[in-house]
């Protein structure tokens, strides 16, 4: 590449970063607290009534808009990121930790809107704990907590609460198998773009054992 192109890729860089911060102090404006460098692509409907938002918030909307919306309380940790068609709806309460990740199309709800043979319809919290990556089109229904760290496959059906380090998959989500991480290692996401000190554990020796 020449010096030419490089500062020209460099520009359109810079151009689209300041474009995806500009787009998110619009999509965000509802937000009653936001961290610092949101960014967001594409124009999601975010317009939870009591929601709150950590450092490095990130939201995708593109093809699918990405809807995070409802009366109930909304908390999300730093680090989040939320991709497109996701939708996050919170009628009472939904809580997501830090460095979280939602895959593309994935639905989580804290009530299921209708009761079952004259039932009161199921209506409670929804917690997400750090470091969790839900995978694609995967659904967390009300009530659920999920541990630390834990990797929910794409198109899991998550109906019970699921414990710290674990892979759950399938519908209704079952434990697939626990997962180890280097000590330190805050995602479940783990692999060579993880800030965690892997490195220092490859070059070590590569040891894995869990934090
Ligand atoms: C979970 C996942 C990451 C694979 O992780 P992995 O550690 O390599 O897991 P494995 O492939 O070893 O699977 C372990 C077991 O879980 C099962 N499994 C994995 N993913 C599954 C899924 N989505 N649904 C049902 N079962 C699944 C496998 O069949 C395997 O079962 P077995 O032990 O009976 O053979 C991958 O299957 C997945 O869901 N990827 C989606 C990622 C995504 O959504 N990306 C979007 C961009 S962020």
């Amino acid at each position: 590449m020449t010096e030419w192109q490089r500062k020209r890729v460099e520009w359109r860089w810079r151009r689209a970063t300041v474009r995806q911060e500009l787009q998110a102090r619009w999509s965000l404006r509802h937000v009653d607290k936001r961290g610092k460098r949101a960014i967001v692509l594409g124009s999601p409907i975010v317009d939870g009534s009591d929601m709150q938002v950590g450092d490095d918030f990130k939201v995708w909307s593109g093809h699918r808009t990405t809807l995070i919306s409802g009366w109930g309380k909304l908390r999300f940790g730093d680090r989040v990121f939320v991709n497109v068609g996701t939708t996050i709806i919170a009628v009472e309460e939904i809580v997501v930790g830090d460095d979280v990740a939602f895959a593309n199309d994935v639905y989580v709800m804290d009530s299921d809107s209708h009761g079952v043979e004259g039932r009161p319809h199921r209506q409670a919290p929804v917690r997400i704990g750090d470091g969790c990556w839900i995978g694609a089109r995967a659904m967390i229904l009300p009530g659920v907590s999920i541990g630390k760290r834990v990797l929910v496959a794409a198109g899991a059906v998550v109906t019970r609460d699921v414990p710290d380090d674990s892979l759950v998959a399938g519908n209704p989500a079952r434990v697939v198998r626990q997962l180890t991480y280097p000590v330190g290692c805050r995602r479940a996401w783990h692999d060579e773009w993880c800030p965690c000190p892997k490195v220092a554990a490859v070059e070590d020796g590569g040891v894995e054992e869990t934090a």
